[in-house]
């Protein structure tokens, strides 16, 4: 058998990883901007965090949920703590489009409606109802084609209120990422969000806040809609949760009432994902890694909006978009083989960095030295 061609790769086999770097199986050193696509949140191999799983695996790797898991109580209380929603309820699940899937069903339980609204180039998974609230046709199957999702303008405030006036009574939900990722580092505007609260409480629509690549710190605050100062009634994570390990989880403010079977899945919340996840929290806690995210993040905005020939520098804390002319588009390419290092994109021509929330300023100068040098090139 062979694999499924779905994924464009690099011809690079990476091998070992510590901290913000990898090596490859030739041993060569690269440092890591992209933290695996978001999800590297306290750096490669952590040995907390390598201990956690392992001491859990001794124990218990996996026991359904028809039992009492006090590791999943550990993890929702620690959660609850360190994003600020002591008073929400956690359900756990495995990827961010599941975790997606869920918000929307559980939004659509809640008031019994079926229309959701969505933005432009936002990106929310590739399931059935996360691929359907996604700004791109090419990966929408015909099964996936709904008319229960409208699409509106990003950050438009008059086309979102014009929507709810005309069509509010029959909203089910409102999802928007913080800042959209795939979507080329698009910070929603805090005046945004804050209408988005006014409306769903006006109409009794749930507000959705997808925060799978933008949240779990990764901002200098928790969730990156925390920063328009207003509470979302459900948040979805995923990403960086568990460094590595599949685990995604669904905050769900109190109003939403949960029945027994109403949600479900197999592997969601099992004993080694709920360690994964504990580990992160602790590091995140005990290391101040959102206070690191936010200084190092805007030492390199700073710097990088020093550079020469970048159109604009866009995004917070270490979620940052490099948009560049498109003269200028092997700067990618020539980073990860002339400098070594990994960064991500967004298309048409946008450098994406995500790396993990520990990284360093002087690792941070390393990314900096090397675009002054492919900029000035
Ligand atoms: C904002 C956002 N939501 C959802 C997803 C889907 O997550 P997953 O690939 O874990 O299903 C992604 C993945 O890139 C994302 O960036």
């Amino acid at each position: 058998m062979k694999l499924f061609d779905v994924y464009p790769l690099n011809d690079i086999i990476v091998d070992k990883a510590e901290g913000s770097y990898v090596w490859d199986d030739k041993g060569q050193k690269y440092l890591d901007l992209y933290g695996g696509h978001a999800v590297i949140s306290i750096g490669h191999t952590h040995p907390h965090y390598v201990k956690r799983l392992e001491d859990q695996l001794h124990k218990v790797g996996f026991y359904s949920n028809s039992i009492k898991i006090p590791l999943q109580v550990q993890l929702a209380e620690k959660l609850g703590k360190v994003s600020g929603r002591e008073d929400y309820n956690l359900f756990l699940c495995n990827s961010g489009a599941e975790a997606n899937e869920n918000a929307l069903k559980l939004a659509s339980f809640y008031n019994n409606r079926k229309k959701i609204v969505a933005f432009k180039k936002a990106f929310h998974g590739r399931t059935s109802l996360a691929v359907a609230v996604t700004d791109n046709p090419n990966i929408v199957a015909p099964v996936n084609q709904t008319d229960n999702v409208v699409f509106l303008p990003f950050n438009d405030e008059a086309a979102l209120q014009e929507y709810f006036d005309t069509h509010g009574n029959e909203v089910s939900s409102v999802i928007i990422e913080g800042i959209q990722g795939v979507g080329g580092i698009n910070m929603a505007s805090d005046s945004f969000l804050k209408l988005i609260r006014t409306l769903c409480d006006k109409h009794d629509a749930v507000f959705i806040a997808d925060s799978v690549q933008c949240g779990y710190g990764r901002t200098g605050k928790f969730y990156s809609h925390d920063f328009a100062g207003v509470d979302a009634d459900i948040y979805t994570m995923a990403k960086g949760m568990g460094n590595g390990f599949p685990v995604a989880g669904v905050s769900i403010a109190p109003k939403l009432k949960a029945k027994h079977f109403m949600l479900g899945t197999t592997f969601g919340g099992n004993h080694l994902a709920c360690a994964a996840a504990l580990a992160v929290l602790e590091i995140i806690e005990q290391d101040k890694l959102m206070d690191n995210a936010a200084t190092v993040g805007e030492y390199l905005i700073t710097e990088l909006k020093k550079l020469p020939n970048i159109i604009e520098v866009r995004g917070r804390g270490l979620m940052i978009g490099i948009v560049l002319p498109e003269e200028l588009k092997e700067v990618k390419k020539n980073l990860l083989f002339k400098h070594k290092i990994f960064t991500g994109e967004a298309k048409p021509n946008v450098i994406r960095l995500l790396p993990a929330l520990n990284i360093t300023k002087v690792e941070a100068d390393i990314v900096l030295e090397a675009l002054s040098v492919e900029l000035k090139a």
